[in-house]
Protein backbone atom coordinates (compact mmCIF):
# COMPACT_ATOMS: atom_id res chain seq x y z
CA UNK A 1 0.00 0.00 0.00
CA UNK A 2 1.38 3.16 -0.51
CA UNK A 3 1.61 5.34 1.93
CA UNK A 4 -0.26 9.10 1.43
CA UNK A 5 2.54 11.86 1.28
CA UNK A 6 1.62 15.10 3.57
CA UNK A 7 3.33 18.00 2.89
CA UNK A 8 2.62 19.98 6.74
CA UNK A 9 2.90 23.40 6.69
CA UNK A 10 3.12 25.78 9.98
CA UNK A 11 5.22 29.34 10.72
CA UNK A 12 6.94 26.64 13.43
CA UNK A 13 9.37 23.56 12.55
CA UNK A 14 9.51 20.86 15.26
CA UNK A 15 13.02 21.52 16.26
CA UNK A 16 14.44 24.61 16.95
CA UNK A 17 18.03 24.88 15.85
CA UNK A 18 20.86 25.61 17.49
CA UNK A 19 24.45 26.76 15.72
CA UNK A 20 26.97 25.72 16.89
CA UNK A 21 29.70 27.09 14.84
CA UNK A 22 30.00 27.94 10.67
CA UNK A 23 28.49 24.85 9.93
CA UNK A 24 27.66 23.25 13.00
CA UNK A 25 23.64 22.88 13.78
CA UNK A 26 22.14 20.73 16.92
CA UNK A 27 18.02 20.95 18.02
CA UNK A 28 15.85 21.38 20.68
CA UNK A 29 12.47 20.38 20.66
CA UNK A 30 9.83 23.45 19.78
CA UNK A 31 7.62 24.41 22.34
CA UNK A 32 3.93 24.75 22.06
CA UNK A 33 0.52 22.67 21.25
CA UNK A 34 0.49 22.87 17.76
CA UNK A 35 4.00 21.00 17.43
CA UNK A 36 3.30 18.47 20.19
CA UNK A 37 0.25 17.53 18.28
CA UNK A 38 1.65 17.16 15.08
CA UNK A 39 4.15 14.19 16.60
CA UNK A 40 0.61 12.20 16.20
CA UNK A 41 0.83 12.20 12.79
CA UNK A 42 1.84 8.61 11.88
CA UNK A 43 1.23 6.21 9.21
CA UNK A 44 1.43 8.68 6.33
CA UNK A 45 4.99 10.18 5.02
CA UNK A 46 5.17 13.72 6.28
CA UNK A 47 7.43 16.64 4.82
CA UNK A 48 7.62 19.30 7.19
CA UNK A 49 7.96 22.99 5.76
CA UNK A 50 8.07 26.06 7.93
CA UNK A 51 10.35 29.16 8.91
CA UNK A 52 14.09 27.94 10.21
CA UNK A 53 13.17 29.94 13.61
CA UNK A 54 16.33 31.64 13.40
CA UNK A 55 18.05 33.94 11.16
CA UNK A 56 20.47 32.56 9.23
CA UNK A 57 22.60 34.98 6.59
CA UNK A 58 25.01 32.73 5.36
CA UNK A 59 25.10 30.43 2.31
CA UNK A 60 27.33 28.45 4.24
CA UNK A 61 24.62 28.33 7.38
CA UNK A 62 21.86 27.98 5.30
CA UNK A 63 22.79 24.91 3.25
CA UNK A 64 24.12 22.92 6.40
CA UNK A 65 20.86 23.61 7.89
CA UNK A 66 18.74 22.49 5.27
CA UNK A 67 21.12 19.42 4.92
CA UNK A 68 20.73 18.59 9.00
CA UNK A 69 16.67 19.19 8.58
CA UNK A 70 16.47 17.04 5.74
CA UNK A 71 17.53 14.21 7.48
CA UNK A 72 14.43 14.84 9.94
CA UNK A 73 11.78 15.60 7.43
CA UNK A 74 12.10 19.37 7.65
CA UNK A 75 12.38 22.07 5.09
CA UNK A 76 13.57 25.22 6.23
CA UNK A 77 12.52 28.31 4.70
CA UNK A 78 14.90 31.17 5.55
CA UNK A 79 13.65 35.23 6.21
CA UNK A 80 15.83 38.15 6.74
CA UNK A 81 15.03 39.69 10.16
CA UNK A 82 13.28 42.81 8.82
CA UNK A 83 10.63 40.31 7.15
CA UNK A 84 10.34 38.65 11.35
CA UNK A 85 10.11 41.83 12.81
CA UNK A 86 6.93 43.04 10.53
CA UNK A 87 5.44 39.55 9.45
CA UNK A 88 5.80 37.04 12.76
CA UNK A 89 6.77 39.90 15.66
CA UNK A 90 4.10 42.35 13.88
CA UNK A 91 1.49 41.56 11.97
CA UNK A 92 1.57 37.49 13.38
CA UNK A 93 1.87 38.22 17.05
CA UNK A 94 1.12 41.59 17.81
CA UNK A 95 -2.12 42.11 16.06
CA UNK A 96 -3.56 38.68 15.22
CA UNK A 97 -2.37 36.70 18.15
CA UNK A 98 -4.14 39.46 20.85
CA UNK A 99 -7.18 40.09 18.46
CA UNK A 100 -8.42 36.60 18.22
CA UNK A 101 -7.82 36.05 21.75
CA UNK A 102 -10.00 39.00 22.32
CA UNK A 103 -7.20 40.83 24.09
CA UNK A 104 -7.66 44.66 23.35
CA UNK A 105 -4.02 46.43 23.17
CA UNK A 106 -2.91 49.22 25.32
CA UNK A 107 -4.10 52.99 23.70
CA UNK A 108 -0.51 53.94 23.14
CA UNK A 109 -0.15 50.59 21.52
CA UNK A 110 -2.98 51.09 19.24
CA UNK A 111 -1.91 54.19 17.72
CA UNK A 112 1.84 52.19 16.97
CA UNK A 113 -0.21 49.65 15.13
CA UNK A 114 -2.43 51.55 13.34
CA UNK A 115 1.08 53.43 12.30
CA UNK A 116 2.75 50.09 10.41
CA UNK A 117 0.07 48.03 9.88
CA UNK A 118 0.44 48.38 6.15
CA UNK A 119 3.70 47.93 5.66
CA UNK A 120 2.79 44.73 8.48
CA UNK A 121 0.62 43.27 5.96
CA UNK A 122 2.67 43.68 2.92
CA UNK A 123 4.86 41.72 4.96
CA UNK A 124 2.55 38.91 6.12
CA UNK A 125 1.50 38.84 2.37
CA UNK A 126 4.94 38.25 1.06
CA UNK A 127 5.91 35.96 3.71
CA UNK A 128 2.93 33.61 2.76
CA UNK A 129 3.53 33.81 -1.14
CA UNK A 130 7.20 32.45 -0.02
CA UNK A 131 5.96 29.71 1.72
CA UNK A 132 3.56 28.95 -1.11
CA UNK A 133 6.80 28.93 -3.48
CA UNK A 134 8.46 26.41 -0.99
CA UNK A 135 5.55 24.22 -1.12
CA UNK A 136 5.25 24.15 -5.14
CA UNK A 137 8.79 23.22 -5.26
CA UNK A 138 8.01 20.19 -3.02
CA UNK A 139 4.60 19.02 -4.49
CA UNK A 140 4.24 16.08 -6.51
CA UNK A 141 1.32 15.34 -7.63
CA UNK A 142 -1.39 13.17 -5.41
CA UNK A 143 0.21 15.06 -2.34
CA UNK A 144 -2.39 17.30 0.30
CA UNK A 145 -1.01 20.11 1.45
CA UNK A 146 -2.03 20.98 5.27
CA UNK A 147 -1.40 24.51 6.56
CA UNK A 148 -1.45 25.73 10.29
CA UNK A 149 -2.46 28.67 11.71
CA UNK A 150 -2.78 32.25 11.91
CA UNK A 151 0.85 32.62 10.47
CA UNK A 152 -0.71 30.94 6.95
CA UNK A 153 -4.28 32.33 6.16
CA UNK A 154 -3.20 33.81 3.03
CA UNK A 155 -1.70 30.52 2.09
CA UNK A 156 -4.64 28.42 1.02
CA UNK A 157 -5.15 31.39 -1.95
CA UNK A 158 -1.58 31.13 -3.32
CA UNK A 159 -1.71 27.96 -3.17
CA UNK A 160 -4.35 27.14 -5.36
CA UNK A 161 -4.05 29.74 -7.36
CA UNK A 162 -0.34 28.28 -8.09
CA UNK A 163 -1.71 24.87 -8.93
CA UNK A 164 -5.64 24.66 -8.57
CA UNK A 165 -5.84 20.49 -8.23
CA UNK A 166 -3.27 20.66 -5.02
CA UNK A 167 -5.62 19.39 -2.25
CA UNK A 168 -4.97 22.40 0.57
CA UNK A 169 -6.60 22.28 4.21
CA UNK A 170 -5.88 24.71 6.19
CA UNK A 171 -6.16 24.33 10.64
CA UNK A 172 -7.16 27.06 13.00
CA UNK A 173 -4.99 26.71 16.19
CA UNK A 174 -6.39 29.52 18.05
CA UNK A 175 -10.32 30.60 18.72
CA UNK A 176 -11.37 32.16 15.87
CA UNK A 177 -13.23 35.36 17.69
CA UNK A 178 -17.05 36.55 16.89
CA UNK A 179 -17.65 38.74 14.21
CA UNK A 180 -17.65 41.59 16.17
CA UNK A 181 -14.16 41.37 16.87
CA UNK A 182 -13.24 40.21 13.73
CA UNK A 183 -14.61 43.00 11.92
CA UNK A 184 -11.82 45.31 13.38
CA UNK A 185 -9.27 43.13 11.33
CA UNK A 186 -8.22 45.40 8.48
CA UNK A 187 -7.98 43.49 5.33
CA UNK A 188 -10.35 40.92 7.28
CA UNK A 189 -12.53 40.56 4.24
CA UNK A 190 -9.58 39.39 2.27
CA UNK A 191 -8.17 36.75 4.44
CA UNK A 192 -11.26 35.24 4.92
CA UNK A 193 -11.41 35.03 1.64
CA UNK A 194 -7.98 33.61 1.06
CA UNK A 195 -9.00 30.91 3.65
CA UNK A 196 -11.68 30.08 1.77
CA UNK A 197 -9.72 28.71 -0.76
CA UNK A 198 -8.73 25.98 0.94
CA UNK A 199 -10.64 22.66 0.28
CA UNK A 200 -11.42 21.66 4.05
CA UNK A 201 -11.01 24.01 6.93
CA UNK A 202 -10.96 23.11 10.19
CA UNK A 203 -11.18 24.22 14.38
CA UNK A 204 -10.95 23.00 17.37
CA UNK A 205 -14.22 23.90 18.63
CA UNK A 206 -17.54 24.85 17.41
CA UNK A 207 -17.40 27.80 18.81
CA UNK A 208 -14.87 28.77 16.67
CA UNK A 209 -16.22 27.05 13.83
CA UNK A 210 -19.75 29.07 14.07
CA UNK A 211 -17.89 32.59 14.70
CA UNK A 212 -15.73 31.96 11.43
CA UNK A 213 -19.10 30.97 9.69
CA UNK A 214 -21.06 34.09 10.24
CA UNK A 215 -17.92 36.07 9.60
CA UNK A 216 -18.38 34.67 6.36
CA UNK A 217 -22.05 35.66 6.25
CA UNK A 218 -21.73 39.09 7.36
CA UNK A 219 -19.15 40.26 6.17
CA UNK A 220 -18.63 38.75 2.41
CA UNK A 221 -22.32 37.83 2.39
CA UNK A 222 -21.76 33.93 1.49
CA UNK A 223 -24.29 31.13 2.00
CA UNK A 224 -23.88 29.13 4.64
CA UNK A 225 -24.70 25.14 4.27
CA UNK A 226 -24.21 21.87 6.86
CA UNK A 227 -21.21 21.19 4.94
CA UNK A 228 -19.44 24.60 5.12
CA UNK A 229 -19.26 27.86 3.15
CA UNK A 230 -21.00 28.03 -0.64
CA UNK A 231 -19.46 30.69 -2.99
CA UNK A 232 -21.01 30.93 -6.58
CA UNK A 233 -21.21 27.14 -6.45
CA UNK A 234 -17.76 26.16 -4.97
CA UNK A 235 -18.17 24.44 -1.47
CA UNK A 236 -15.47 24.73 1.04
CA UNK A 237 -16.08 22.41 3.83
CA UNK A 238 -15.75 23.86 7.48
CA UNK A 239 -15.63 20.98 10.38
CA UNK A 240 -15.05 20.76 14.24
CA UNK A 241 -11.82 18.40 14.64
CA UNK A 242 -10.90 18.74 17.98
CA UNK A 243 -7.35 18.19 18.97
CA UNK A 244 -6.05 15.42 21.32
CA UNK A 245 -2.58 14.36 22.79
CA UNK A 246 -0.33 11.11 22.53
CA UNK A 247 -1.52 9.64 25.44
CA UNK A 248 0.65 6.12 25.18
CA UNK A 249 4.03 8.15 25.11
CA UNK A 250 3.13 9.82 28.81
CA UNK A 251 2.45 6.48 30.07
CA UNK A 252 5.41 4.73 28.52
CA UNK A 253 7.73 7.80 30.13
CA UNK A 254 6.06 7.18 33.20
CA UNK A 255 7.60 3.52 33.56
CA UNK A 256 10.73 4.70 32.63
CA UNK A 257 13.10 3.68 36.05
CA UNK A 258 15.07 7.59 35.83
CA UNK A 259 11.28 9.14 35.42
CA UNK A 260 10.20 7.02 38.28
CA UNK A 261 13.53 7.97 40.36
CA UNK A 262 13.00 11.63 39.54
CA UNK A 263 9.46 11.38 40.83
CA UNK A 264 10.60 10.05 44.49
CA UNK A 265 13.30 12.77 44.66
CA UNK A 266 10.30 15.73 43.80
CA UNK A 267 7.93 13.98 46.10
CA UNK A 268 11.58 14.04 48.98
CA UNK A 269 12.01 17.94 47.77
CA UNK A 270 7.93 18.81 48.69
CA UNK A 271 8.19 17.38 51.66
CA UNK A 272 5.00 16.57 52.48
CA UNK A 273 3.29 19.87 50.94
CA UNK A 274 0.64 19.73 48.42
CA UNK A 275 1.84 20.45 44.75
CA UNK A 276 -0.28 22.72 42.62
CA UNK A 277 1.35 23.24 38.86
CA UNK A 278 1.04 25.56 36.38
CA UNK A 279 2.66 25.02 32.67
CA UNK A 280 2.31 27.82 30.41
CA UNK A 281 4.30 29.61 27.28
CA UNK A 282 4.59 32.99 29.51
CA UNK A 283 2.08 34.45 27.53
CA UNK A 284 -0.96 37.10 27.96
CA UNK A 285 -3.31 34.53 26.91
CA UNK A 286 -2.18 32.46 29.51
CA UNK A 287 -3.53 34.68 32.30
CA UNK A 288 -0.68 33.91 34.68
CA UNK A 289 -0.50 37.09 36.58
CA UNK A 290 -4.43 36.55 37.17
CA UNK A 291 -3.53 32.69 38.61
CA UNK A 292 -0.47 33.61 40.81
CA UNK A 293 -2.78 36.45 42.15
CA UNK A 294 -5.53 34.06 42.88
CA UNK A 295 -3.21 31.92 44.97
CA UNK A 296 -2.14 35.07 46.71
CA UNK A 297 -5.68 35.48 47.70
CA UNK A 298 -6.24 32.09 48.78
CA UNK A 299 -3.19 31.91 51.31
CA UNK A 300 -4.68 35.20 52.48
CA UNK A 301 -8.03 33.64 53.21
CA UNK A 302 -6.60 29.98 54.16
CA UNK A 303 -3.50 31.01 56.42
CA UNK A 304 -3.05 27.62 57.88
CA UNK A 305 -1.72 26.31 54.18
CA UNK A 306 0.89 28.54 53.83
CA UNK A 307 3.55 26.07 54.56
CA UNK A 308 1.53 23.31 53.31
CA UNK A 309 1.46 23.85 49.51
CA UNK A 310 3.52 24.95 46.89
CA UNK A 311 2.47 26.30 43.23
CA UNK A 312 5.01 25.42 40.87
CA UNK A 313 4.80 27.68 37.60
CA UNK A 314 6.88 26.77 34.74
CA UNK A 315 6.53 29.84 32.20
CA UNK A 316 7.99 28.53 28.93
CA UNK A 317 9.97 31.82 27.19
CA UNK A 318 8.17 33.17 24.39
CA UNK A 319 8.52 35.75 21.76
CA UNK A 320 11.13 37.43 23.82
CA UNK A 321 11.03 40.09 20.90
CA UNK A 322 7.56 40.93 21.38
CA UNK A 323 7.37 44.36 23.60
CA UNK A 324 4.43 43.09 25.04
CA UNK A 325 5.86 40.06 26.27
CA UNK A 326 8.90 41.49 27.51
CA UNK A 327 6.12 43.91 29.88
CA UNK A 328 4.95 40.34 30.88
CA UNK A 329 8.05 38.83 32.16
CA UNK A 330 8.67 41.83 34.23
CA UNK A 331 4.70 41.96 35.94
CA UNK A 332 5.05 38.42 36.47
CA UNK A 333 9.12 38.26 38.35
CA UNK A 334 7.14 41.68 40.32
CA UNK A 335 4.27 39.58 41.55
CA UNK A 336 6.09 36.30 42.38
CA UNK A 337 8.80 38.52 44.08
CA UNK A 338 5.96 40.16 46.16
CA UNK A 339 3.78 37.07 47.21
CA UNK A 340 7.39 35.22 47.84
CA UNK A 341 8.20 37.71 50.07
CA UNK A 342 5.04 38.48 51.93
CA UNK A 343 4.66 34.56 52.51
CA UNK A 344 7.86 32.74 52.31
CA UNK A 345 9.55 31.79 55.47
CA UNK A 346 13.56 31.34 55.88
CA UNK A 347 13.25 27.48 54.75
CA UNK A 348 10.50 28.04 52.11
CA UNK A 349 8.64 30.35 49.83
CA UNK A 350 4.67 29.12 48.57
CA UNK A 351 5.17 29.88 44.79
CA UNK A 352 8.43 28.20 42.25
CA UNK A 353 8.66 30.06 39.23
CA UNK A 354 11.29 28.85 36.41
CA UNK A 355 11.76 30.91 33.15
CA UNK A 356 12.64 27.99 31.29
CA UNK A 357 11.28 25.13 29.35
CA UNK A 358 11.49 22.19 30.78
CA UNK A 359 12.54 18.18 29.34
CA UNK A 360 9.69 15.85 28.40
CA UNK A 361 10.61 13.40 30.90
CA UNK A 362 10.96 16.28 33.38
CA UNK A 363 7.98 17.72 32.81
CA UNK A 364 5.80 14.10 32.63
CA UNK A 365 7.90 13.77 36.58
CA UNK A 366 6.04 17.04 37.42
CA UNK A 367 2.73 16.36 36.00
CA UNK A 368 2.60 13.05 37.85
CA UNK A 369 3.34 14.59 41.55
CA UNK A 370 1.20 17.20 40.99
CA UNK A 371 -1.96 17.40 43.29
CA UNK A 372 -3.83 20.14 41.49
CA UNK A 373 -3.33 21.82 38.00
CA UNK A 374 -4.02 24.92 37.46
CA UNK A 375 -5.22 26.08 33.89
CA UNK A 376 -6.26 29.72 33.79
CA UNK A 377 -6.06 31.02 30.53
CA UNK A 378 -8.08 34.04 29.01
CA UNK A 379 -8.63 32.43 25.73
CA UNK A 380 -7.24 29.28 24.93
CA UNK A 381 -7.98 27.45 21.21
CA UNK A 382 -7.45 24.29 23.29
CA UNK A 383 -4.58 24.05 26.06
CA UNK A 384 -2.73 20.47 25.74
CA UNK A 385 -1.27 21.10 29.17
CA UNK A 386 -4.60 20.10 30.78
CA UNK A 387 -4.98 16.51 28.80
CA UNK A 388 -1.44 16.07 29.70
CA UNK A 389 -1.49 16.59 33.37
CA UNK A 390 -4.66 14.44 33.19
CA UNK A 391 -2.43 11.67 31.37
CA UNK A 392 -0.08 11.61 33.68
CA UNK A 393 -2.31 11.46 36.78
CA UNK A 394 -3.16 8.01 36.80
CA UNK A 395 -2.05 7.23 40.02
CA UNK A 396 -2.65 9.94 41.85
CA UNK A 397 -6.07 11.01 40.48
CA UNK A 398 -5.35 15.07 41.20
CA UNK A 399 -7.76 17.87 40.35
CA UNK A 400 -7.93 20.02 37.11
CA UNK A 401 -8.71 23.18 37.73
CA UNK A 402 -9.48 24.85 34.38
CA UNK A 403 -10.68 28.19 32.49
CA UNK A 404 -14.31 28.17 30.89
CA UNK A 405 -12.35 30.05 27.89
CA UNK A 406 -10.43 27.36 26.80
CA UNK A 407 -11.99 24.64 24.40
CA UNK A 408 -10.29 21.63 26.70
CA UNK A 409 -13.47 23.61 29.07
CA UNK A 410 -15.77 22.20 26.37
CA UNK A 411 -14.26 18.47 26.37
CA UNK A 412 -13.31 18.38 30.20
CA UNK A 413 -16.34 19.95 31.37
CA UNK A 414 -17.76 17.01 33.77
CA UNK A 415 -13.94 16.27 35.35
CA UNK A 416 -12.63 19.50 35.87
CA UNK A 417 -13.28 22.47 38.67
CA UNK A 418 -14.15 25.18 36.15
CA UNK A 419 -13.47 28.85 36.68
CA UNK A 420 -13.41 32.37 35.07
CA UNK A 421 -9.93 33.66 35.44
CA UNK A 422 -10.74 37.05 36.03
CA UNK A 423 -13.06 35.85 39.07
CA UNK A 424 -10.21 35.92 41.50
CA UNK A 425 -12.08 34.74 44.38
CA UNK A 426 -13.73 31.90 42.64
CA UNK A 427 -10.61 30.57 41.82
CA UNK A 428 -9.15 30.95 45.06
CA UNK A 429 -12.03 28.99 46.24
CA UNK A 430 -11.86 26.04 43.69
CA UNK A 431 -7.93 26.07 44.80
CA UNK A 432 -9.19 25.07 48.68
CA UNK A 433 -12.18 22.94 47.32
CA UNK A 434 -9.30 21.16 45.03
CA UNK A 435 -7.03 20.68 47.56
CA UNK A 436 -9.66 19.48 50.27
CA UNK A 437 -11.60 17.34 47.91
CA UNK A 438 -12.61 13.61 49.12
CA UNK A 439 -10.65 10.74 47.09
CA UNK A 440 -13.95 9.42 45.99
CA UNK A 441 -14.89 12.65 44.37
CA UNK A 442 -11.26 12.76 42.72
CA UNK A 443 -11.20 10.05 41.16
CA UNK A 444 -14.35 10.25 39.61
CA UNK A 445 -13.71 13.74 37.87
CA UNK A 446 -10.44 11.94 36.92
CA UNK A 447 -11.80 8.96 35.37
CA UNK A 448 -13.95 11.16 33.02
CA UNK A 449 -11.03 13.39 31.86
CA UNK A 450 -8.84 10.35 31.68
CA UNK A 451 -11.39 8.57 29.43
CA UNK A 452 -11.57 11.92 27.35
CA UNK A 453 -8.06 12.04 26.77
CA UNK A 454 -6.83 8.58 26.29
CA UNK A 455 -9.42 8.14 23.54
CA UNK A 456 -9.22 11.50 21.96
CA UNK A 457 -5.69 11.37 20.99
CA UNK A 458 -3.87 13.21 18.26
CA UNK A 459 -3.01 10.77 15.79
CA UNK A 460 -6.78 10.02 15.97
CA UNK A 461 -7.29 14.15 15.35
CA UNK A 462 -4.58 13.86 12.39
CA UNK A 463 -6.33 10.79 10.48
CA UNK A 464 -9.94 12.25 10.49
CA UNK A 465 -8.88 15.62 9.41
CA UNK A 466 -6.33 14.16 6.78
CA UNK A 467 -9.21 11.19 5.72
CA UNK A 468 -11.57 14.24 5.39
CA UNK A 469 -8.97 15.94 3.61
CA UNK A 470 -8.94 13.76 0.56
CA UNK A 471 -12.33 12.73 0.66
CA UNK A 472 -13.05 16.72 -0.15
CA UNK A 473 -10.62 16.87 -2.57
CA UNK A 474 -11.56 13.73 -4.50
CA UNK A 475 -15.30 15.26 -4.75
CA UNK A 476 -13.84 18.35 -5.72
CA UNK A 477 -11.88 16.90 -8.91
CA UNK A 478 -15.19 14.47 -9.78
CA UNK A 479 -17.12 18.23 -10.32
CA UNK A 480 -14.07 20.00 -12.32
N1 LIG B 1 5.72 22.27 26.59
C1 LIG B 1 6.90 22.53 25.95
N2 LIG B 1 8.00 22.89 26.70
C2 LIG B 1 7.93 23.01 28.05
C3 LIG B 1 6.72 22.78 28.68
C4 LIG B 1 5.64 22.42 27.93
O1 LIG B 1 6.99 22.41 24.72
O2 LIG B 1 8.93 23.34 28.68
C5 LIG B 1 4.60 21.84 25.75
C6 LIG B 1 3.50 21.14 26.52
O3 LIG B 1 3.89 19.82 26.80
C7 LIG B 1 2.32 21.27 25.57
C8 LIG B 1 2.62 22.55 24.82
O4 LIG B 1 3.94 22.94 25.17
O5 LIG B 1 2.28 20.19 24.66
C9 LIG B 1 1.66 23.66 25.20
O6 LIG B 1 0.47 23.46 24.51
P1 LIG B 1 -0.87 24.21 24.88
O7 LIG B 1 -1.90 23.72 23.91
O8 LIG B 1 -1.20 23.99 26.30
O9 LIG B 1 -0.57 25.76 24.69
P2 LIG B 1 0.21 26.62 23.57
O10 LIG B 1 1.61 26.78 24.07
O11 LIG B 1 0.12 25.88 22.29
O12 LIG B 1 -0.50 27.93 23.54
C1 LIG C 1 0.56 28.43 19.78
C2 LIG C 1 0.32 28.62 18.30
C3 LIG C 1 1.39 27.90 17.49
C4 LIG C 1 2.78 28.30 17.95
C5 LIG C 1 2.92 28.12 19.47
C6 LIG C 1 4.26 28.60 19.99
O1 LIG C 1 0.38 27.10 20.07
O2 LIG C 1 -0.97 28.15 17.96
O3 LIG C 1 1.25 28.19 16.12
O4 LIG C 1 3.76 27.57 17.29
O5 LIG C 1 1.88 28.83 20.13
O6 LIG C 1 4.50 29.93 19.61
P1 LIG C 1 5.71 30.36 18.66
O7 LIG C 1 5.42 31.77 18.30
O8 LIG C 1 6.94 30.19 19.46
O9 LIG C 1 5.73 29.43 17.48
Amino acid sequence: KIKLRVLVVSNRLPLSPVRGGPDSWSFKKSAGGLVSALRGIKDVEAMWIAWAGLNVPDSLGQSTLKDALAEQGCVPIFLDEELVKLYYAGFCNNIIWPLFHYLVLPQNDQLMVAHSFGSQFEAYKRVNQMFSDAVSKYYREGDVVWCHDYHLMLLPKFLKEANSKMAVGWFLHIPFPSVDIYRTVPFGPEILRSILAADLIGFHTYDHMTHFLCACNDILGLERTPEGVQDKGRLTRVAVFPIGIESDRFKQTLELPSVKEHINKLIQRFGGRKVMLGVDRLDMIKGIPQKILAFETFLQDNPSWIDRVVLVQIAVPTRTDVPEYQKLTSKVHEIVGRINGRFGTITAVPIHHLDRSVDFNELCALYAVADVALVTSLRDGMNLVSYEFVACQDSKKGVLILSEFTGAAESLEAGALLVNPWNTTQVASSIKKALIMPTDEREKMHMCNYAYVTTHTSQKWAETFLRALTDTAMKAQSII
